[in-house]
């Protein structure tokens, strides 16, 4: 079988766009662009090529994800193609796929399509979409003229090669500067074959098009997952002065009895978020045996079980829990806790909820003996 490399570049500076930080960090429907488009790729080893001074953006964006350390862009895309094209020949592989991090909803057909392609014996691979605006050309007097669209098609990434060819290619002729990979390989003569595109494949260019990308993102089946799941947890009233709750200190006639902090609020979102994606509970990650975790701060779970979901390319859309207890009163720390909440999983307030109850004097709720915390969360993956 060939080995394949796929080289993301993402070493602009997003200039168009003119967000706050160059657009591949920018939030997508909740994650980093970076991020979408990294994972779009699951499966096939991805080298990502950064921007000088965006090594701290790169590392929040690609938290979690089995990645080699990035490599250092250029000042122009070609520049940054060519050093990512250098990185990986100590290693070389036999084709490599070079895609633009501002694509992030590419299809698995078409990077299949690309492939394929190049496994069918051509020197290059590139997938392009019929024009369908009528075109007209300014001419140098000031006319416009029509331009027959019939020929004219757009080109799109991932554009695909032999390793060995386009390393050669990008070296040869890295002086003329071209806007893309396949103009480089076919200065160089090589045989370069078309694919399919797809129209969805938009390069996001533009602060508008994020809006136009979430868009078709909601059309495509791949974030289409939704996943919830419960979480469920209580603890025992113990002597002491005050109790952790949803990561907040609320002074209290007892203290709740357990391992780590005892909080059982957050224990019981932390079973809900691993519950999500099936990684077992928090017992498992955490053995109330392992003397690590005596007194820990709860906190440290959760931050953990929403650590593994991201590593997933999950994103958390909401988490709601409901104490049950006669004491103490939860109303006054609600808003403390649900911004303690939404500071660990790293969501928007919104996103989060806090309610209590009490078992109106029943059950070992209502004799005062414990407290017990009910979760549920959602994840969209
Ligand atoms: N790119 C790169 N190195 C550069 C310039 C661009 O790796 N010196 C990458 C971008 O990060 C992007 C892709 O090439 O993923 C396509 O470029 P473009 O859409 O033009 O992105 P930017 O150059 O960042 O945007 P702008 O031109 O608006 O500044
Ligand atoms: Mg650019």
């Amino acid at each position: 079988m060939s080995r394949l490399a796929v080289l993301i570049v993402a070493a602009g500076k997003g200039e168009r766009a003119g967000m706050g930080l160059p657009k591949q960090y920018e939030l997508l429907a909740g994650q980093p662009m970076l991020r979408r488009t990294v994972q779009a790729f699951a499966g096939y080893p991805v080298q990502v090529v950064i921007g000088q001074g965006q090594q701290d953006l790169a590392k929040a964006a690609l938290q979690g994800l089995e990645l080699p350390p990035a490599v250092t862009g250029g000042a122009t895309r070609q520049e940054s193609v060519r050093l990512g094209l250098e990185a990986l020949a100590k290693n070389a592989p036999d084709f490599v796929l070079i895609h633009d991090a501002a694509r992030p909803l590419i299809s698995a057909k078409v990077i299949g399509d690309v492939i394929k392609a190049l496994e069918g014996g051509a020197d290059g691979a590139l997938p392009m979409v019929a024009e369908s605006d009528t075109l007209r050309r300014r001419e140098k007097d000031g006319r416009w003229t029509l331009v027959p669209r019939e020929a004219l098609y757009r080109a799109q990434t991932p554009q695909g090669f032999v390793y060995a060819k386009i390393a050669a290619a990008h070296r040869a002729h890295a002086g003329n500067e071209v806007t893309d990979d396949v103009a480089l390989a076919e200065l160089a003569g090589l045989k370069v074959e078309m694919v399919e595109g797809e129209e969805k494949n938009i390069k996001v260019t533009r602060k508008e098009d994020f809006a136009l990308a979430e868009k078709l993102m909601a059309n495509d089946q791949r974030s289409g997952d939704v996943r919830t799941a419960t979480g469920y947890d209580v603890h025992k009233f113990t002597d002491g002065d005050h109790i952790m709750l949803c990561g907040i200190k609320v002074a209290h006639s007892h203290g709740l009895e357990g391992h780590s902090d005892a909080d059982v609020g957050l224990h019981a979102i932390t079973d809900a978020l691993l519950g999500c994606i099936g990684e077992g509970d928090i017992g498992q990650h955490f053995p109330p045996t392992d003397e690590r975790w005596r007194g820990a701060a709860s906190w440290k779970f959760l931050d953990h079980a929403a650590s593994l979901v991201r590593g997933r390319g999950g994103v958390i859309s909401h988490v709601d829990v409901t104490l049950i207890c006669e004491r103490p009163k939860v109303g006054p720390h609600r808003d403390a806790m649900r911004e303690k909440i939404a500071e660990i999983l790293q969501i928007e307030l919104p996103r989060v909820s806090v309610k209590a109850t009490t078992t109106e004097g029943l059950g070992f709720t209502g004799r005062r003996e414990g407290i017990a915390a009910q979760a549920i969360a959602t994840v969209r993956l």
